[in-house]
C-alpha cells in the first residue's frame, strides 16, 4: 500500500538530552541495551536520539526489524551508512564500494564458496587446529595466574578431584582458535603459514582502524587510520601474490586441497562475462576475515564462558560426543573419532549451545542504514496511513536492534537466562521463531544447525535479516560447532560468574572493537581429560 506523507507529518519524538551534538551518545555508548529498553518505556517503538551529530531514529521489536531490515536498498541504504569506514579497511571495489547490485554478485560468489563440499572438508581441518592448541598452550603465552587456582566446585566436572591445569583468557584464547581455524579453511595455505610471519600484525594494524571511533568520524588524521591504510595496501598485495604464485603454479588451489575461497572466487564471473580482477579477490578475503573474526570469536568467548559457568551443560555436550562419536576401550577409556559435517548437523545440545549464546550475545547488536528518502512510519508499524504517523526525513539514519527483541521479556521467558531448554520446547516462541522447520504437528523438524528463520519479523536475528543478511552463517555454526565440541573433548572447564557485556563507552572508544564482549576478567580454569 502506498502511504502518502501528510504535509504537517510531525517527526519521531527525540529522546531528552543536554548537550547539542553529543546527543545521547554517552548512555548509548555505555550500555545500548538499558538505554534502548528505557526509551521504549518513554516513547514507545519508535524514536529518533542523537549520537555524536546524526540523527538515528530507532525502531524496535520484531515489526521494527521488519522495518528496517525488509525496507529497499534504495530508501534504506547500507553503503551510506557504512561506506565510509569500511571501505578504507575492506578496500576498493567491494561491498559498501560498488553499486549494491555488484555487490550481489560478490554475495553470491562468496556462497559458492560456502559449498557443502568445502564446508564437509573443514570439519576436520579445525578439529587438528584446536587439538593443536591444547595438546600444546591454550593459554597462547599468556602469563600464568599469580594467584592460587580456585578449588574445583562440586560438579560433574570435579567428581574425580583433580587439581586444575591452568587458566586462560576466553576472549584472547577464543580470539587466535578462530583466527588460526579461518585462516586454515577459508583464507587457504599460504595465509594460515604466514600467521607467524608478519600476516596477524597487518591484521590488528587494520583491525585497530576499525573502532567506533573509527566509524563515527572517518576522516580524522589519526595514526591507527595511517597504520590501517599502510596494513590494507600490504594485506591486499599479500593476496594478490598469492593469487599471482598460484597462477604460475597454473592451478587455482593452494596445491593442498583447493577448499579456500580464493580458489572458489577465481573461477566465478559477473552476469557481464568478466572475471573478478585480482584485487578484488583479495579484497574480498579481507572483508571475509574482517567480518568473521569478531563475530566468531566473540560468540565463541560467550559460548566458552557459559559453559565454563555450567559444568552440567558442558557434560550434557561432552556425553553427546561420546554418544555419536565415542567407543570405548578395553581400559575404560573413551576414545572419541573424528567428526563430519552431517553428524555435526544432528547434535541437539551443540545446536542450543550457539543458538542461546546467539540470543543472549549478538555480536551485532544494532544494524543502521542511511534513509535517501523521506519515510513515513506508523508507531505501531500497523500500514495504515492514520494519525498519529511519524516521518523519518531524509538524512537521518535508521537503526534496528535485533538484540531488544532477543532479550524482551514480552517475548522470551526469562530472557537473562542462559537457558538451552528454550530451544527443544516446540510451543516456545524459540521454536515459533523457526516455523518453516516444525512439521504439522508442531514438532521439530530439523531447526537445521546454523539454519534460522529467513523472514525479517522474527524476534531472532542475530545474523540479522533481508538484502544484507549474513553470508557465513553457515560457516560460523560450523566453525563455532566443530571448536566448542573439541574443547570440551580435551578439557572441563570452570568460571565462578559470567562477566558483564563490555560495550566498549570513552575511553576505549578509541582502540576497541565495535563488537560486544566479555569484561575482564574472564579467566576460565581448564583441566586436561585423561
Ligand atoms: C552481514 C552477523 C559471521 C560475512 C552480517 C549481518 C549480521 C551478521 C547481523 C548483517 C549486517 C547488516 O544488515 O548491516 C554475523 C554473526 C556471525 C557472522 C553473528 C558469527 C557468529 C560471519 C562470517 C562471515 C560473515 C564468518 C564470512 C565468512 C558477512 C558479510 C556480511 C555479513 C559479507 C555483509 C552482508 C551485506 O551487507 O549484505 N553478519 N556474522 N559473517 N556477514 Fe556476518
Amino acid at each position: 500500500q502506498q502511504l502518502v506523507i501528510p504535509r504537517r507529518a510531525s517527526t519521531p519524538p527525540v529522546v531528552f538530552h543536554w548537550l547539542p551534538f553529543v546527543g545521547s551518545a554517552i548512555a548509548y555508548g555505555n550500555d545500548p541495551l538499558k538505554f534502548l529498553f528505557q526509551c521504549r518505556e518513554k516513547y514507545g517503538d519508535v524514536f529518533t536520539f542523537i549520537l555524536l551529530g546524526r540523527r538515528i531514529t530507532v525502531a524496535l521489536g520484531p515489526k521494527g526489524n521488519n522495518f528496517v531490515l525488509g525496507g529497499k536498498s534504495v530508501v534504506f541504504n547500507a553503503e551510506d551508512a557504512y561506506a565510509p569506514f569500511t571501505t578504507p579497511v575492506f578496500g576498493k571495489d567491494v561491498v559498501y564500494d560498488v553499486p549494491n547490485e555488484k555487490f550481489m554478485e560478490q554475495k553470491r560468489f562468496i556462497k559458492a564458496g560456502l559449498s557443502t563440499s568445502n564446508l564437509r572438508a573443514y570439519v576436520g581441518m579445525i578439529e587438528q587446529e584446536v587439538n593443536d592448541v591444547f595438546a600444546k598452550d591454550p593459554t597462547f603465552n599468556q602469563p600464568a595466574p599469580t594467584s592460587a587456582l580456585p578449588t574445583p566446585p562440586p560438579t560433574p566436572a570435579s567428581k574425580n578431584g583433580a587439581k586444575w591445569d591452568g587458566q586462560f583468557d576466553a576472549v584472547k584464547t577464543m580470539q587466535e582458535i578462530t583466527i588460526l581455524t579461518a585462516s586454515r579453511t577459508l583464507q587457504g595455505k599460504e595465509v594460515r603459514e604466514n600467521m607467524d610471519k608478519g600476516y596477524a600484525k597487518l591484521y590488528n594494524d587494520l583491525d585497530g582502524g576499525f573502532t567506533p571511533v573509527h566509524m563515527m568520524f572517518p576522516y580524522l588524521p589519526l595514526e591507527s587510520s595511517r597504520k590501517r591504510d599502510r596494513a590494507q595496501k600490504k594485506m591486499s598485495q599479500f593476496y594478490m601474490d598469492i593469487i599471482r604464485g598460484r597462477a604460475e603454479n597454473g592451478s587455482v588451489s593452494d596445491g593442498e586441497d583447493g577448499h579456500d575461497m580464493i580458489a572458489t572466487l577465481l573461477e566465478q564471473q559477473y552476469r557481464s562475462g568478466e572475471s573478478l580482477k585480482e584485487h578484488e579477490i583479495a579484497n574480498m578475503m579481507i572483508v571475509l576475515l574482517m567480518a568473521g573474526q569478531h563475530t566468531s570469536s566473540a560468540t565463541g568467548s560467550w559460548a566458552l564462558l557459559h559453559l565454563a559457568n555450567n559444568p552440567d551443560v558442558a557434560e550434557a555436550l561432552y556425553k553427546e560426543q561420546a554418544q555419536h562419536f565415542g567407543n570405548i576401550d578395553s581400559d575404560g577409556k573413551t576414545n572419541l573419532r573424528p567428526m563430519t559435517l552431517e553428524e555435526l548437523r544432528a547434535l541437539p545440545v551443540l545446536d542450543s549451545v550457539i543458538r542461546e549464546t546467539l540470543r543472549m550475545h549478538p555480536p551485532i547488536h544494532c544494524i543502521m542504514r542511511y534513509v535517501r528518502e523521506d519515510v513515513l512510519v506508523q508507531p505501531n508499524f500497523n500500514g495504515t496511513n492514520s494519525d498519529g504517523s511519524y516521518v523519518i526525513p531524509k538524512g537521518h539514519y535508521v537503526m534496528a536492534s535485533p538484540v531488544i527483541s532477543q532479550m524482551d521479556p514480552a517475548i522470551w521467558k526469562s530472557p537473562q537466562k542462559w537457558d538451552l531448554t528454550r530451544w527443544s520446547d516446540p510451543q516456545g516462541v524459540a521454536a515459533q521463531a523457526f516455523k518453516e522447520y516444525l512439521d504439522e504437528n508442531g514438532e521439530r523438524v530439523d531447526f537445521g544447525f546454523g539454519k534460522v528463520s529467513k523472514g525479517t519479523e522474527s524476534p531472532y536475528q542475530p545474523f540479522g535479516a533481508g538484502k544484507h543478511r549474513c553470508i557465513g552463517e553457515q560457516f560460523a555454526y560450523l566453525q563455532l560447532g566443530t571448536i566448542l565440541a573439541t574443547v570440551v573433548r580435551n578439557v572441563e572447564l570452570w568460571i565462578e560468574k559470567i562477566p558483564e557485556p563490555d560495550y566498549h563507552p570513552l575511553p576505549f572508544f578509541f582502540v576497541q572493537t565495535l563488537i560486544t564482549m566479555p569484561k575482564e576478567p574472564r579467566m576460565v580454569s581448564y583441566r586436561r581429560r585423561k
